[in-house]
């Protein structure tokens, strides 16, 4: 038999081959199965906290002559004069075909004075001047992208950041054309190194177009990386791409998030259904949103999307969770986006070509036991409430977008109880969902193993994966809760975790440091009088491969 870790190396090459799938078009959503988790770190440099929003030409111009100094300025004043400044929109920035083809006798990269005439610092000050930022476009190769090519960064790194810092840009799109083999971490490292020694903060944003898997290295290099091939202003091609960033969600995290590709909802090749299903899912993704259209000829149908202020809130949520997929067969996929205050976006798309009703429950979206929920309709503003169950009928291609929030929470029953009997209030998890009697096993709900910790084996218990936080409410009723806990045999030996209970925030008891070669040790943790009952993981130190952490018999004893 396969070793775990083998069997874990395996996947890895499958996962390649499924999104190699999805990227030919292919609708079904795989269940594939990652390697295990990425770098726990993010690049510090004090950006990207929530996706970048804001907006850059090349969707609709390419390198057309209507990319110029003009379209720039105007869509400075549109942010402002149409809202979308207040609607959180905050980078101009500027693609491939700003320079000449030839760097100066210095070596510096030089404007293009057709388009530029004033250079490019008079526009980045331009952009400032109506408190907006400004971005700019290179490649880590000897050219960019664009067929005339452009001087690249690769080799001049310290020079071209130094330039780019002083005419005041914030923000870098690093293209990944005519790299000459070089190892793609190796020359994206050395212009985040430049760029950080220009003193600037300078988001980073990393466009490799997904081709050496950054999700799995590019957490501490750049503030977001592309994950897939370019869009174009297609349905086919905004869903295909959607459903290889839909795999990718464990990756993401606070400064440093997939980018399934520029916006291009207004450009005129989807329906205004089909965009706000392109908006509804970048949103539920956390995505940078970077609108990619000429917002000089944007009609209201297309203002309106971008400005839809409730799934703006969804995309920039501070809990910084990309939405999963908990549900897809037959074209309809729900998925859900655990929000910072304990409530989900819920997104139901109808990716079919006929209307269908798509629904899914509380349950499903790991938010189950109260009362009742709030429901907010983000696309029609409509509200309502639910005891569980959530159903919308979906236009082709459309998405309805939800807001639940829990209302009043049940205690649990006096006596002893098993928490993985209970609904949690609210569980976040590093490694697919929280399992009830099961290991944390791989993404998929249900595909982990009997608990086992160093052989010993449980009935009852909670398999997660750090990071990890389930949340229980008890209401001020319960007093005690026992439980063993340790890193689950699934990850032969490896990984190390720290097991805290928190009552509401009062930390009531802490495993220490546990790795993969220990025996579970038992927890006891006073909860007289506590509302909320808070199970946290964290990863020991070595970062959170093979964090897989098993909650094992909790019994909680309530009066
Ligand atoms: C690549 C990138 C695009 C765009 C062009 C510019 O294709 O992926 O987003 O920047 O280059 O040439």
């Amino acid at each position: 038999m396969l070793s775990r870790r083998t069997s874990w190396r395996r996947r890895s090459a499958a996962v390649l081959t499924s999104l190699a799938l999805l990227a030919t078009g292919a609708t079904t959503l795989a269940a594939v199965q990652l390697a295990s988790a990425p770098p726990a770190s993010a690049l510090d440099n004090g950006l990207a906290l929530t996706p970048q929003m804001g907006f850059n030409n090349w969707n609709s111009t390419h390198c057309g002559a209507d990319f110029n100094e003009a379209m720039v300025k105007g869509i400075a004043d549109l942010f402002v004069a149409k809202g979308l400044k207040a609607a959180g929109y905050q980078y101009v920035n500027l693609d491939d075909c700003w320079a000449l083809p030839d760097r100066d006798a210095a070596g510096n990269l030089v404007p293009d004075p057709v388009r530029f005439p004033n250079g490019i610092k008079a526009v980045a000050d331009y952009v400032h001047s109506k408190g907006l930022k400004f971005g700019l476009y290179s490649s880590a190769g000897t050219r960019t992208c664009d067929v005339q090519g452009f001087p690249g960064g690769l080799g001049h790194e310290q020079q071209d950041a130094r330039l780019w810092a002083s005419w005041g840009v914030d923000y870098l799109k690093y293209d990944n054309c005519n790299n000459q083999g070089v190892d793609a971490r190796s020359r994206y490292t050395a212009m985040r190194d430049a760029l950080r020694a220009t003193g600037r903060p300078l988001l980073f944003s990393i466009c490799e177009w997904g081709s050496t898997r950054p999700w799995t290295w590019a957490q501490p290099v750049g503030n977001s990386w592309r994950s897939t091939g370019d869009i174009s202003d297609s349905w086919s091609s905004m869903i295909t791409i959607a459903h290889q960033n839909q795999q990718l969600a464990p990756y993401a995290r606070t400064g440093a998030w997939n980018d399934p590709d520029m916006l291009e909802v207004g450009n005129g090749g989807m329906t205004e259904t089909e965009y706000r299903t392109h908006f509804s899912l970048w949103a539920e993704m956390a995505a940078p949103l970077l609108i990619g259209t000429d917002l000089r000829k944007a009609g209201q149908g297309t203002l309106d999307i971008l400005t839809n202020a409730d799934v703006i809130a969804v995309d920039q949520d501070p809990l910084g969770r990309q939405g999963t997929v908990v549900a897809g067969s037959g074209g309809q996929v729900v998925m859900s986006k655990p929000l910072a205050d304990g409530g989900r976006a819920v997104t139901l798309t109808n990716e079919s070509a006929s209307t269908a009703a798509v629904s899914t429950t509380v349950q499903d979206l790991g938010i189950g036991g109260a009362a009742s929920y709030a429901v907010k309709d983000l696309w029609s503003k409509t509200t309502s409430s639910t005891t569980g169950s959530l159903t919308a009928t979906v236009p082709p291609h459309g998405t309805v977008m939800l807001r639940v929030t829990p209302g009043s929470p049940v205690p649990p029953p006096s006596g002893m109880n098993r928490l993985s009997d209970l609904p949690w209030s609210s569980a976040v998890n590093g490694w697919g969902p929280v399992e009830r009697d099961r290991s944390n096993g791989e993404q998929q709900a249900g595909d982990g193993r009997t608990i086992s910790i160093r052989g010993a084996a449980y009935a009852k218990g909670l398999g997660t994966h750090a990071q990890s936080e389930v949340d229980y409410y008890l209401g001020g009723g319960c007093q005690h809760l026992g439980v063993d806990v340790g890193v689950d045999d699934e990850t032969n030996g490896n990984g190390s975790v720290d097991f805290r209970i928190y009552r509401d925030t009062t930390l009531v008891a802490d495993s220490g440091l546990r790795t993969g070669k220990d025996p579970a040790v038992h927890l006891d943790a006073d909860l007289t009088g506590g509302y909320e009952l808070r199970l946290v993981v964290t990863d020991g130190g070595d970062g959170i491969d093979y964090d897989h952490a098993d909650w094992a018999t909790p019994t909680l004893g309530c009066a």
